[in-house]
């Protein structure tokens, strides 16, 4: 028996009221202007995984659209994992053009200037030609990188306000110790969608809408007899951000061909509303409630990344806004590498479940944000558990706020 259905989250959180949210932050550029600076420049930002640089001399490049900036990360030679802006100091040219790889020196393809590990300027070619070539200051310019559970986050500001760990707090606590290091086998989404960033975010941190909007495809896995209206386990507000625990419909028939995939990879189907069937010891903080037919907890990481953990699988998005009205959109998931072919044809079962029920959700999305443009729309009124929803408001309000202060 499932706990989804007393329980009052938000009058625990009275500070944070119970009455309508004026929409206007969804939608204008001149508030979103001010969240580049006060948020994304300010924030960790998560990167990538320490197995994309596991060796010394691995790299990988990440792009932050939000910036239209490239990040290259990779370990130097004592082990160190490092980030650079992607740009030479010669001409301003990308030095490495590859999204990944592996590699002693980073030269960079218009003139050839080379740079090492620890991103030195070690080859000019000519350099007699030059006046005054100061080598020691032409290094490629370094930027804040931390680990994590293996996930690599970078930080924008030439000294971050908060160390990582500082800015994880709590939420970065509770999940510690989930065996992320598992997932090995990895697939990926990606697209533009004409959307606010926090509506986005915001879309994920309720399963109100799943009995309604994904009634053709994951609806009967969450919301049994038990809890018709997809009311959440729990949810856990902490500092800068918020985790929601999604309990799946213990009764789901699995259509005979979904049936045969849930069998061969157990744990992986989320879908499968069978609850944690993976056999993984999890921290004491993942599922709270220690509710029997738990599926997932979603941990927002303020500001854009939404990391799902399962018992045998995780997964999570990314949401880089382009304006206020727009986003580029980034899914990644994770599984365990398969043993058999039979679970490898489950566990892209489960991808392509997942994969669909996010179609679902990106489409209402677009529609969303003309009405909010309109302005027919003017408040949001939200449910006890779209709490999650009135938290990130809140923060987001906080960290403009706080940011505005002190750049007078
Ligand atoms: S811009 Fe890189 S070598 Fe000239
Ligand atoms: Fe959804």
């Amino acid at each position: 028996m499932s706990n989804t259905t007393e329980t009052r989250f938000t009058l625990k959180h009275p500070e944070l009221g119970t009455g309508p949210i004026p929409t206007d932050i969804y939608w204008k550029e001149d508030f979103y202007e001010k969240e580049l600076e006060a948020i994304f420049r300010r924030a960790w930002l998560w990167a990538g995984r320490v197995e994309q640089v596991a060796k010394p001399g691995a790299f990988f490049v990440k792009s932050i659209p939000t910036f239209d900036a490239s990040i290259l990360i990779t370990r130097t030679s004592s082990g160190a994992i490092k980030a650079y802006h992607n740009t030479c100091q010669h001409r301003g040219n990308h030095v490495e053009l590859s999204s990944e790889g592996n590699c002693r020196v980073f030269t960079c393809p218009f003139h050839g200037w080379s740079y090492n590990l620890d991103g030195e300027l070690t080859g000019v070619p000519d350099s007699d030609a030059f006046y005054d070539l100061d080598r020691s200051s032409l290094s490629l310019p370094e930027v804040s990188v931390d680990v994590w559970e293996g996930f690599i986050f970078i930080n924008l500001q030439e000294s971050p306000n908060e160390t990582l760990e500082e800015f994880l707090g709590k939420q970065g606590r509770n999940l510690s110790g989930y065996p992320f290091e598992k997932g090995k086998a990895v697939f990926s989404y990606e697209g533009q969608i004409d959307t606010n960033w926090k509506c986005m975010v915001d879309s994920f941190t309720e399963a109100y809408h799943v009995p309604v909007l994904h009634k053709r495809s994951v609806k009967d896995s969450f919301c049994g007899p038990n809890n018709p209206h997809g009311r959440l386990l729990d949810v856990d507000l902490s500092g800068h951000h918020r985790k929601i625990s999604v309990a799946g419909n213990p009764e789901y028939q699995p259509r005979p061909v979904q049936g045969l995939a849930y069998r061969f990879s157990p744990g992986a189907a989320v879908t499968s509303g069978d609850g944690d069937q993976s056999g993984n010891q999890l921290p004491e903080n993942i599922n709270p409630t220690k509710d029997p037919s738990w599926v997932f907890d979603i941990a927002v990481f303020f500001p854009n990344l939404l990391l799902f953990v399962g018992g045998g699988m995780h997964f999570l998005h990314q949401i880089w806004p382009l304006s206020a009205n727009n986003v580029h959109w980034e899914m990644r998931g994770f599984l365990r590498e398969a043993q058999t072919a039979a679970e490898r044809f489950g566990q892209e079962n489960s991808i392509v479940e997942l994969r669909d029920a996010v179609l679902e959700d990106t489409n209402t999305l677009e529609r969303i944000q003309i009405a909010l443009k309109r302005q027919t729309i003017r408040e949001f009124i939200y449910h006890d558990h779209e709490l999650a929803l009135r938290y990130n408001f809140h923060t987001v309000n906080r960290w403009v706020q706080e940011y505005e202060k002190e750049t007078p």
